[in-house]
């Protein structure tokens, strides 16, 4: 029997946040799971499973019957995106297209069949900080970014990688208003972030331009230099993937409605380094737990941001979530620091290396 269970429409399914929440959301039998994605390879230990479905869509083809599955479903899980930076100054109009353009045509649906969507939104929208528009040491003034009253400072039209950030801003701005004016219950995700299994693919192994976890673990696996972008002088706050995961449940499940209409910022600042420090906390790491006899031993060297991502790209000095909305609301607290954020995730990356070339 089916009847009783939550329906979830996961739109995004088999990307690295979608398969670890379709994996979690599967092992609670409350849950009844409709995923779609153009892209199966990170889903595969869930194919089998009774309460999902998987269907292989491109949401931009206007053939697939997304109003069927909206009306179908209780809850719609919004995860798709392109969410690279090297897409946002490389394709930064088919970056627009389908983070705004493509993604409102699921929220107008969702009004339309009165259901609610979680729509995932990016920590990018707040732009960057007050320190470095003034020309101070971020450092010295930290700028947590509050969900309901931090400003949002995007950088001028030419350097295009705001796009991004812009599309998952207005898209935002639409749901509020269409909550507002029509009674849209929305929930909006703001990741900071994350990390963990099935981040991305190593560019040894698949051509692209992954995240940073992914270029680094491929200079520790494939002695391919480790390249800090501008020095790797910026600041995030990483989230492990099982941390996050509980924070998207709890935003699932809604407690007495406590994320009808809400904003959440999802982040650990306690887990906050340099991409240099980054880098070396990595090779740490790697050197205690995991070094083998001929492993590389990768040099770290700075590159300047338009040799590694082209021209265009600017980047946020500093990024602190301020968190308190999900501590107070929904008792969320993630629980991995830093050094266990970058031990898991390089495990797995190492796991699957060596199981491949060993
Ligand atoms: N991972 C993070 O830390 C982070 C940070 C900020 C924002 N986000 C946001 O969270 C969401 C998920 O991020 P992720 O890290 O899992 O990214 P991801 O790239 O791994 O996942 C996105 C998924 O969307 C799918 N997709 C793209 N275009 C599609 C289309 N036309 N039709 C069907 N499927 C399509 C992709 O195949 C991919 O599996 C995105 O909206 C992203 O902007 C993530």
């Amino acid at each position: 029997m089916n009847s009783d269970k939550t329906k979830i429409l996961l739109l995004g399914a088999g990307g690295f946040i979608g398969t670890n929440l379709t994996e979690q959301l599967l092992k609670n039998e409350k849950y009844k799971v409709t995923a779609i994605d153009i892209n199966t390879e990170k889903l595969e230990g869930s194919l089998q499973n009774k309460n999902l479905i998987f269907k292989e869509y491109d949401i931009r083809d206007s053939n697939y019957p997304i109003e069927e599955l909206i009306k179908n479903n209780e809850i719609v899980v919004d995860l798709i995106a392109m969410a690279n930076p090297s897409l946002y100054v490389s394709n930064p109009i088919d970056v627009f297209n389908l983070n705004f353009t493509e993604n409102l045509r699921i929220a107008e649906l969702c009004l339309k069949y009165n259901k609610r969507i979680i729509q995932f939104s990016t920590c990018e929208v707040y732009g960057k900080t007050v320190a470095s528009v003034l020309k101070e040491d971020p450092i010295k003034r930290p700028f947590p970014f509050n969900e309901d009253t931090s400003p949002m400072i995007m950088g001028p039209i030419k350097n295009h990688r705001w796009i991004y950030a812009c599309a998952k801003q207005l898209l935002e701005r639409v749901l509020h208003a269409y909550g507002i004016e029509k009674g849209l219950n929305y929930t909006i995700i703001r990741p900071f972030n994350f990390i963990g299994p099935r981040i991305d693919f190593l560019p040894s192994e698949k051509s692209g331009n992954p995240r940073v976890f992914s270029h680094f673990m491929n200079g520790l696996l494939y002695g391919t230099p480790i390249r800090l972008v501008d020095g790797g002088l910026n600041y995030r706050a990483y989230t492990y993937i099982d941390d996050a995961i509980d924070c998207i449940i709890r935003i699932i499940e809604n407690p007495d409605g406590v994320c009808d209409r809400e904003i959440f910022n999802i982040g650990t600042p306690e887990n906050e380094i340099s991409i240099k420090d980054l880098a070396t906390l990595m090779k740490e790491i790697f050197n205690q737990n995991f070094r083998q006899n001929l492993d590389p031993d990768p040099k770290i060297i700075s590159v300047s941001s338009e040799e590694f991502y082209g021209k265009g790209y600017e980047d946020c000095d500093r990024r602190i979530p301020d968190v308190t909305k999900a501590r107070t609301k929904l008792n969320w607290y993630s629980k991995h620091n830093i050094e266990s954020v970058v031990f898991n995730t390089m495990e797995y990356f190492v796991n699957k290396h060596r199981a491949k070339y060993n």
